[in-house]
Formats: structure tokens, sequence, C-alpha cells
């Protein structure tokens, strides 16, 4: 049986990480644009401001911008059926809060999608991926204020419309839970100020960021019958360090808290457990009237995640197991290796996911990020040997495809992350390769862009070719 035949197979990136030109054809700055590079015992610095002098890794990435034609046909060589990528919003409307959008931009995702039809690949566009315009994080301190909605229900009319005919599927936020992993900034763009708490600023912006969310997909259903909507949850999956109980609750209330993304943009509603979460959290959320209707009148069509590795639950707080790169201090899991950047390599708690994903909600679900980051060598015979590489894919494949086959799961598709290399999301490295095709450049900035396949290239090739039968 295997995978079914329409199977979405294919490549994930954001325009933040990957398409450069961060300030032309009339862009404005994202909260990105103002991020320093970090590294993985150093957290990324986010300015309000573009401070001379100063290394933004962002503002050049690895240059889609310039290169979405050489790009996609690599995507095409390799047989992709769907490629997921992100409007950056500060291309359409510079600072977020314009009255009219941006032509250029409009043109330069006219231009990538007529380019991804031409080898029938399926765009799958993320509105929103942590790319908020720096203008809204400096006037309105981003998503805590609710004026955002607006903005972003005005972004999505202007997409929308001018996309219908090339675009179906599409996500609302990235990685939407994301926001409450202690820095709501990257995420919502809000900084904790005027003596609020991070709880009350990361529980309000998210409460904002579902209403938002729900709003367009109601335009979608209403407007644009053929559009599939999905919410895009952070793969923050885990287990109990122990079967210590503490642990268990805290295994438990960590796994709720990640739920409660999904149950607002699934269900359409605060629950027994989002209430509790809330009081608990010391959180007094501002609504207004009407909101519970948008919310229930907004729920997606389908669950997208990504998927990197599991995280061991601790009944015991451990701050000082936190890495810059990763989201949430957990102790190590003694069963499991992990990359050089700390994140542990976990198959079969991807199908684990699957199944408690689906058997919750029982919506179509879809890997819209999984894979390796890696330092890959150029070598003397102009080659990338990621063999590594091919086998962390190849066992999450393997993987998939028994939660499809065996166990009943409605898979849509597989898009793994950062198809042609970009900047790391966490650490603002280059040198954090998840790709299939090399780029070079490196993390002060010099290289020359020069795209090289990587051995995972003609894997990935043949996977596709043979619809995951052979790995
Ligand atoms: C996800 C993000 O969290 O993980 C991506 O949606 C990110 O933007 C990816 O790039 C991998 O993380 P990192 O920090 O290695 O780039």
């Amino acid at each position: 049986m295997g995978f079914p035949k329409n199977f979405l197979w294919g490549g994930a990136s954001a325009a933040n990480q990957y398409e450069g030109a961060w300030n032309e054809d009339g862009k404005g700055p994202s909260i990105f644009d103002a991020s320093t590079a970090g590294s993985v015992s150093q957290t990324r610095v986010y300015h309000d401001h573009i401070v001379e002098g100063q290394y933004y890794p962002n503002h050049n990435a690895t240059d889609f911008y310039h290169h979405y034609k050489e790009d996609i046909a690599y995507l095409a060589e390799m047989g992709f059926k769907v490629f997921r990528l992100s409007i950056a919003w500060s291309r359409i409307f510079p600072h977020g809060d314009d009255e009219e959008p941006n032509e250029a931009g409009l043109r330069f995702y006219d231009n990538v999608f007529d380019e991804c039809i031409k080898y029938g690949i399926e765009p799958l566009v993320t509105i929103l991926h942590y790319e908020t315009p720096l203008h809204l994080a400096n006037e309105y301190n981003g998503w805590y204020s609710r004026k955002l909605i607006d903005f972003y229900y005005r972004f999505c009319e202007v997409i929308f419309e001018r996309y219908k005919n090339k675009v179906k599927y599409w996500l609302t936020f990235n990685e939407i839970n994301c926001i409450a992993i202690g820095n709501p900034y990257m995420a919502g763009a809000c900084r904790v100020k005027d003596g609020l708490s991070v709880n009350q600023v990361t529980f309000q912006a998210a409460h904002h960021q579902f209403l938002a969310s729900a709003k367009a997909v109601k335009l979608a259903h209403d407007k644009y019958p053929d559009f599939r909507m999905g919410m895009m949850l952070g793969g923050l999956f885990f287990y109990p360090n122990t079967c210590n109980p503490v642990d268990m609750l805290r295994f438990q209330e960590m796994n709720y808290q990640q739920f409660y993304f999904c149950d607002l943009q699934c269900r359409g509603y605060y629950n027994n457990h989002a209430k509790a979460l809330l009081k608990k959290k010391g959180v007094s959320l501002q609504v207004e009237p009407g909101d519970d209707e948008i919310l229930r009148n907004g729920t997606v069509d389908f669950i997208s995640f990504s998927y990197y590795m599991t995280i061991n639950a601790s009944g015991e707080e451990r701050p000082e197991l936190k890495l810059a790169g990763s989201a949430i201090a957990s102790p190590k899991n003694p069963y499991l290796e992990a990359t050089d950047w700390g994140m542990s390599i976990d198959p079969q708690g991807l199908r684990y996911m699957l199944n408690e994903l689906y058997d919750r909600y029982q919506k179509p679900l879809f890997i819209v990020e999984n894979g390796l980051g890696a330092v890959d060598e150029l070598t003397e015979d102009g080659k990338v040997h990621d063999n590594y590489r091919i086998d962390y894919l190849k066992r999450h494949i393997e993987v998939m495809r028994e939660a499809v086959e065996e166990d009943g799961v409605d898979l849509m598709g597989y898009t793994s992350w950062g198809c042609i290399d970009c900047i790391s999301a966490g650490t603002g490295e280059m040198k954090k390769r998840y790709g299939f095709v090399y780029v070079d450049r490196d993390d002060l900035g010099n290289g020359t862009m020069k795209r090289t396949r990587k051995d995972s290239f003609y894997w990935y090739k043949h996977v596709i070719e043979t619809n995951g039968e052979e790995l």
C-alpha cells in the first residue's frame, strides 16, 4: 500500500531565512532583519532598529530573491510536488500598517508561483513565518496589540485575492505554540514591559493570533472554497523523564500546553484545560464580545507541524540545561543520540506524534518541517557527502510510512526543512545546514552563493520517484 498516490513530497523554507534582499524593491524590515547572529551557546539579540556596522545574517540570507528560478529548477529536478515558502509581510506591506500594498513585492511572488506552477509544483504558503514587520513591533508592541488582527487581515485579503488561482494550501501562523516558550518576540514580535508578566503578554498575543487566524480561515472558506487552510504546530513533543509521578504530571502539563494551540485552532474554543492553564499562569485574558464566535467559525481544515526531536519533561526545573538554539531546558534522553546542536534524534517519536494528533483531532496531517541541521563539507571533488542526513531522513520517512500504512493516519505530505540551505532561525548560523542543495556562504556572510547538489539531493529524488517505496 505505502503512501497515497497524491502524497505531497517536497521541501520547506521561510522568506526571512532564505530570500535576502531585505530592503530591495520597497521591502521594509521585519523583526528578523534586526536580529544578530548567535551560536549554540549565544542567544540571538533582537534590536529594535538596524544598527550601523552590525552584521545581520538574514539581510542576504541565501538570496532566493535573485536565485528563485535556479532554485525552483533544482526542486523540480528532485521531483517536488510541493514547495513550502512564506510571503514576507513587509515585502507586501513595508510597515505592516500601510494602506496600500507594494506592487513590486506582490510581483515577486507572482513570479515565484508561476515558476513553481511551470513545473507542476504546488506552493504551500505560510502567511506569517516569524517575520512580523519591525514597525509593528516598535509601534504597537507586536501581537500584544489587538490592532495587529486587522493589519494581518488586510494582508490576507490582498494575498488571497492576488494569488487565488496560484495557491491552494495556506498555513496561517508558523509554529503558533512557540510564542509560549519563553521568548514572545520571535513568534509574537512583542516585548515584556509595562510591568506585565511574560505569561500575560504571551497568552494575550496568542489570543490575537488565534483571532487573526480564524478570521483568515473564515475569509478563505467564504470566498475561496478551493483553499485548504492549515494550522502549524511547532513539534514540541514530550516524554516523561521517568515514571516518577511528578515527571508524569509535568509531562501532561507540557503536552496540554501544546494542545492548547491545536484545541483553539481545530475546535475553536477555550476548553477546560485551556482555562486551567491560563489560571495557573496568572493570565487574565482581555476578550471582546464576538471573539467566541470568531474562533468557532474559523477552525482549520488540516494540521501541519514541524518535527525535529522529542523532549523529556521533568518535574524538577533545570534551566541550566537550556541551549541557546533549542526551545526548552530538558534532561537528555539516554536512549537517543543528539545532533551537534543538542536536539535528540527520535524517528519513533514521530510515529507517536502522528498518532497522537490524528487521534485527538481526526483532521488530515501534514509534516511541514523535519530534517537534520549539520555542518556540511564541500569536498575537493566539488561534492557534499551528507550520508548522515540521508540516514536521518530515511529513518523518519520509514516511520511515516508505518503510521500511514499500519496505523491508518491520514497524512497529506512531507516537506523537509530548508531544502536549499538557509540561515538557522534559532541561532542565525549558516553552518547549521539542512538542505539538499549546498549554498556557498559562511557565518560571516562571505561566499559566492553558488549552489551545489549534495548526495542527499539524488537520494531524495529517488525517494520521490518511487513514492517513498525505495529509501
Ligand atoms: C522551526 C522553524 O522551528 O525550526 C524554522 O519553523 C527553523 O524557521 C527550523 O529554521 C529549524 O530550526 P533552526 O534553529 O535550526 O533553524
